[in-house]
């Protein structure tokens, strides 16, 4: 394929400080790509790579989508900007319509942000702020859990359970308290789907509510599915147990959906998955197919009206974003919403799951592999690490895929995976295929 010279690479590299990327081992080596369709990225060195990973579990409709192009294009002439505070444009009321009738029933009302960060602070924010609406000022806890990835800001971080990304910054959020992780190889491996072992865990929130006194609490958020701690599926039943033990307490549930949300389990919500209702949803990624920044919150009925009783004119949540339903992300996010639905992709995703499920499943038994792990379109494979120096084996077999023309991605010693849903069964062949000789080869 040909050297792409519309996108010449810069000669200096230095100015950018990359996020979540070890800067200088990049410039060394990077890794640059210029374009993208459908399936496949292309490379500044003009080769082909296909997406295992729909960009960062966002591109879930694959890239270049028409739809979502010309929607970006006609509503960059049309309105540019509207200003998101006491002023209103068509196309966020048009977008938030759309997503509470695409939600789980009880969703009815939409909070914009630019970020799963963001909707995080927002949903967590609202939460505190809905338990003293309601005459509950007292609780003002958060819980969280171990291993949980709820973005990069504060509070995320806080009730967040990664450690790298909590240790460097302080003290964070006070009030804050984890359950445990359900992270257990050691009854768990290579189980499809939902793990057996584990639903119980859920029960460690009666401790956390006895040490503090629930009357203390105002919400927990949780991942229904950990995507960047290295997937983590729940076990069966824990989601359920979860939802009993809140709302026994008078505790908010809150679950971030920002990679789940949008087909990742070929339904439209994980909430709708399982089958178990929270009060919140927490989304982003999917929302506009990755391609321009926009995040969500949604909320119940309940949550939004105990905001709206005092006098019309004063504004009820003192929260909001600059950019909060910007007018191309809102356009951006109908096409995107518009493509799932034409072309049945959350359908697509569950039809494909089970091929998805036995070809990942195929690489038990390769070297180093101590766990596979998967649900919708999602696959996590474990990698026994190598003594001393954590993550470089995984990151290694990332490097010798990307070589190899597919891309994957890592946390600790742990390949994730979760393609764009119009993935194909050859391109799982070819995906876990080249996993496969990837694996074989590795140190
Ligand atoms: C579960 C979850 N929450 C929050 C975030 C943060 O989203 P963003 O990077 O858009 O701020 C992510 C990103 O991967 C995520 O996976």
């Amino acid at each position: 394929m040909a050297l792409d010279r519309s996108n010449p690479v810069p000669n200096d590299l230095s100015a950018f400080w990359m996020p979540f990327t070890a800067n200088r081992q990049f410039k060394k080596a990077p890794r640059m790509l210029v374009s993208a369709d459908r399936m496949h990225y292309r490379t500044a060195d003009g080769r082909e790579v296909l997406d295992g990973t729909a960009g960062l579990w966002c591109c879930n409709a694959g890239h270049n989508r028409p739809k979502i192009v010309e929607a970006i294009r006609q509503q960059a002439g049309e309105l540019d900007y509207a200003p998101a505070f006491q002023m209103g444009h068509p196309k966020a009321f048009e977008l938030a319509n759309r997503l509470r009738d695409m939600a789980p029933a009880p969703m009815e009302h939409v909070f914009f942000t630019n970020s799963g960060s963001e909707s995080v602070e927002t949903a967590l924010k609202i939460a505190i702020a809905y338990q003293r609406a309601i005459g509950q000022a007292s609780r003002t806890r958060l819980i969280g859990r171990e291993r949980g990835y709820h973005g990069v800001n504060f509070g995320g971080i806080s009730v967040g359970g990664i450690v790298n990304n909590r240790k460097f910054f302080g003290s964070l959020l006070t009030g804050v308290d984890h359950l445990p992780h359900t992270h257990l190889p050691g009854q768990n491996a290579f189980s499809r789907g939902q793990p057996e072992h584990g639903g119980n865990l859920a029960d460690e929130l009666e401790r956390i509510v006895a040490l503090h006194g629930p009357e203390t609490i105002a919400a927990v958020i949780v991942e229904p599915v950990a995507g960047s701690t290295g997937v983590l599926i729940p076990p069966k039943g824990y989601l359920q147990r979860l939802r009993e033990l809140t709302r026994k307490h008078g505790i908010l549930l809150i679950f971030d959906e920002v990679i789940t949300g949008f087909g990742r389990l070929g339904a439209p919500f994980a909430a709708d998955y399982f089958d178990v209702m929270p009060d919140m949803i927490v989304c982003a990624k999917g929302l506009t197919n990755g391609v321009i920044p926009m995040g969500a919150v949604l909320a119940t009925k309940e949550i939004h009206d105990a905001f709206m009783g005092g006098p019309e004119h004063v504004i009820e949540l003192f929260h909001g974003y600059t950019y909060s339903g910007n007018p191309i992300a809102s356009a951006a996010g109908i096409a995107t919403l518009e493509t799932y639905k034409e072309e049945g992709l959350f359908e697509r995703a569950a039809e494909i799951a089970p091929y998805w499920e036995d070809a990942l499943h195929s690489l038990k038994g390769l070297p180093h592999v101590i766990d596979i792990r998967n649900l919708g379109l999602i696959g996590g494979v474990e990698l026994e690490p190598i003594a001393g120096e954590p993550t470089k084996r995984a990151f290694t077999a990332f490097l010798e895929a990307y070589d190899r023309n597919v891309l994957i991605r890592t946390t600790g010693d742990i390949i994730a995976m979760s393609p764009p849903l119009i993935i194909e069964k050859g391109h799982i062949d070819t995906l876990i295929g080249t996993l496969a000789d990837v694996l074989r080869k590795l140190h």
